[in-house]
């Protein structure tokens, strides 16, 4: 069985069986695909859920928004949706996720939505905002490594907005990320959930 985060799903290696999930969130109500072998489909993420709902408004401005972990789409849809201006990057790795993404931003008729694998971002680019239900069951060094990857592209008044359950290291990825230099603000703590504002290192 393919855990969620794998990134070799294919109909071998766990069977399609489509289906629907309604997110409902302020400013975003939409039928959205889903599929056996992507992270959540039964329904849409409370996490997710508390993160659309208790994160920051759209900044006027911002050109460039990566969802770190977009799975099929339902944080990526909800800022298209908001931030017509941006293009939003939903970065996945898992290939079933990537087309469940893509397909809903089209049938959302959302046209400034990129689905991209990790590679596929472009390298020079400087991203403004970072919205992410990241992936913590990929470990402990795992997460960090990628959040890092992903924090060091921020402008320096970008910021990232994170949900994180309590009992899977909110609080000690906070402890780090603090450590690390990055400003950490928790924004709502909600259903043993965390929402964490995180802001860039100060350049020295
Ligand atoms: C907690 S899920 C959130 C999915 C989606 N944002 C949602 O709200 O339903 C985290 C997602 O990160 C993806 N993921 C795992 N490792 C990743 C990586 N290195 N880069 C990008 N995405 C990754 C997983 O496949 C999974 O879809």
């Amino acid at each position: 069985m393919a855990h969620y985060f794998s990134d070799d799903v294919d109909a071998d290696s766990v069977k399609s069986q489509p289906a629907t999930v309604e997110l409902n969130v302020p400013g975003m109500t939409a039928t959205l695909a889903t599929d056996r072998g992507v992270f959540s489909a039964g329904q849409v993420d409370t996490g997710s859920r508390l993160l659309l709902i208790s994160g920051p408004p759209p900044v006027v401005g911002d050109r460039v928004i990566v969802d770190v972990g977009a799975g099929y789409g339902p944080i990526a849809v909800t800022l298209a949706k908001k931030n017509p201006g941006a293009t939003i990057w939903a970065v996945e790795v898992n290939p079933r996720a990537r087309q469940l993404c893509e397909r809903n931003a089209i049938a959302l008729g959302l046209t400034n939505v990129r689905v991209v694998t990790p590679e596929e971002f472009p390298e020079n680019l400087t991203v403004d905002r970072i919205w992410s239900n990241p992936p913590i069951r990929i470990g402990k060094a795992p997460l960090r490594e990628l959040l890092s990857s992903w924090l060091t592209r921020l402008a320096p008044a970008g910021s990232a907005h994170l949900v994180v359950q309590k009992n899977l290291g909110a609080d000690s990825l906070a402890k780090w990320l603090i450590a690390e230099g990055y400003g950490v603000e928790r924004r709502a703590a909600q259903k043993g959930f965390r929402i964490l504002d995180v802001k860039p290192k100060a350049e020295l």
